[in-house]
């Protein structure tokens, strides 16, 4: 992330940046210090997945996750905004966008450079794509964790479905950590 971020940052490039699914902050504060000029918003329930998000992954019969200890509700409760906020060191740039999304970003009308999807599940990783898809610039990146995942298969759905709705062909470029994808506007 520090070089695309420089690499970005050196060209002028417009944009804020956001993080879906933030848990307790260890990416969010790296997202925070290498666009130390960015407004960067963090969507997340801060209280684990939503249940009828997690019954719709459970019921598409994903036995690897349903067998996983993430198939439980209450996995990622163990945040807080207090907490998360503590890790960043620029925290005026920060917004917190807290509670279901895509309800929580409903206003949000900015458009961005850099977006890091990590929600796991099909319904929210499908919604990211959705609501980021028109609003990056040109050369932004959406990064997209687990996609190739054993475990998380909801996230390859949810781009299968994305292009479909889209009629689209998404350039699947892996990026070194064995289970992200970038996705590059152009
Ligand atoms: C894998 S964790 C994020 C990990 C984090 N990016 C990190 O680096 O540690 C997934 C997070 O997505 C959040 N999440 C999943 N679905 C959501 C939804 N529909 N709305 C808001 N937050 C959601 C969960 O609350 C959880 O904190």
């Amino acid at each position: 992330m520090k070089g695309y971020a420089e690499w970005i940052n050196s060209r002028n490039i417009e944009g804020n940046v956001a993080e879906c699914g933030v848990f307790r902050g260890d990416s969010a504060k790296f997202i925070n210090r290498y666009f130390p000029n960015r407004k960067l918003y963090l969507c997340d329930t801060f209280e684990g997945f939503d249940y009828g998000d997690l019954q719709y992954e459970k019921g598409e019969n994903n036995q690897s996750f349903n067998q996983s200890k993430f198939a439980d509700q209450s996995f990622f409760a163990e945040t807080g905004v207090d907490f998360v906020m503590s890790k960043m060191i620029y925290p005026e740039k920060v917004v917190i966008k807290k509670g279901y999304f895509p309800e929580s970003v409903l206003d949000v009308k900015d458009r961005f450079c850099f977006v890091n999807l990590d929600m796991d599940l099909y319904i929210p990783m499908l919604n990211g794509l959705r609501f980021f898809g028109d609003k990056m610039v040109y050369n932004g990146c959406i990064l997209l964790h687990d996609y190739f995942s054993d475990v998380f298969t909801g996230v390859r759905q949810a781009v299968d479905m994305f292009e479909q709705e889209r009629g689209i062909n998404i350039i699947k470029t892996p990026i070194g950590d064995g289970c992200s994808m970038a996705l590059i506007r152009n």
